[in-house]
C-alpha cells in the first residue's frame, strides 16, 4: 500500500509541544521535545496485514550534536540510539528510516529522545 503520512503534532506526546516557528513542514507544524530525556511522540499506526515496514521519519537538528531517539513498536525497542544527525538549521528537514515488524491492526509506534538535549524537532512518520 502507498505509504501514510502521520504528522507529530497530531499525535501523543510527553514533554514536548506542537510548533510551526521553522517553516518546511508538512501539516500544521512539527513538534518541539523538550530538551531532557525521556520526551516522547507517540503514533497510532494501522497495518492491514503483519509484516515489515519501513518507518520514515522526518526531522530537523538546528544543533550540531546528535539527538539520538529510542524506537519503539508496541512498546519494545526495535531501534536502540537511533541517530538524528544535524540538518544544518531548524528549516532544513531530514528523513531517516527504520525497519520494524508491525502487526495486523493498530500498532504504537514511540520515538523517544534518549540524551539530555531532548530528541530533534520531528515533523512526521511515514509508513
Ligand atoms: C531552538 C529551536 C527549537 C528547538 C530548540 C532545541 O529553541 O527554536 O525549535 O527545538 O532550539 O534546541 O531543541
Ligand atoms: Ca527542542
Amino acid at each position: 500500500a502507498a505509504p501514510v503520512t502521520h504528522e507529530a503534532e497530531t499525535a501523543t506526546v510527553s514533554q514536548g509541544a506542537a510548533e510551526s516557528n521553522h517553516t518546511g513542514f508538512t501539516g500544521t507544524g512539527f513538534v518541539n521535545y523538550d530538551n531532557t530525556a525521556g520526551g516522547y511522540v507517540q503514533w497510532n499506526v494501522d497495518a492491514a496485514q503483519a509484516g515489515t515496514a519501513t518507518l520514515t521519519l522526518r526531522y530537523a537538528n538546528g544543533s550540531t550534536t546528535n539527538r539520538p531517539m529510542d524506537i519503539a513498536v508496541n512498546g519494545a525497542v526495535t531501534s536502540s540510539g537511533k541517530a538524528f544527525a544535524g540538518t544544518g538549521a531548524w528549516t532544513t528537514w531530514a528523513t531517516t528510516t527504520v525497519t520494524a515488524n508491525l502487526k495486523a491492526g493498530t500498532n504504537t509506534i514511540r520515538a523517544t529522545a534518549t540524551t539530555a538535549n531532548g530528541g530533534p524537532n520531528v515533523d512526521h512518520l511515514k509508513v
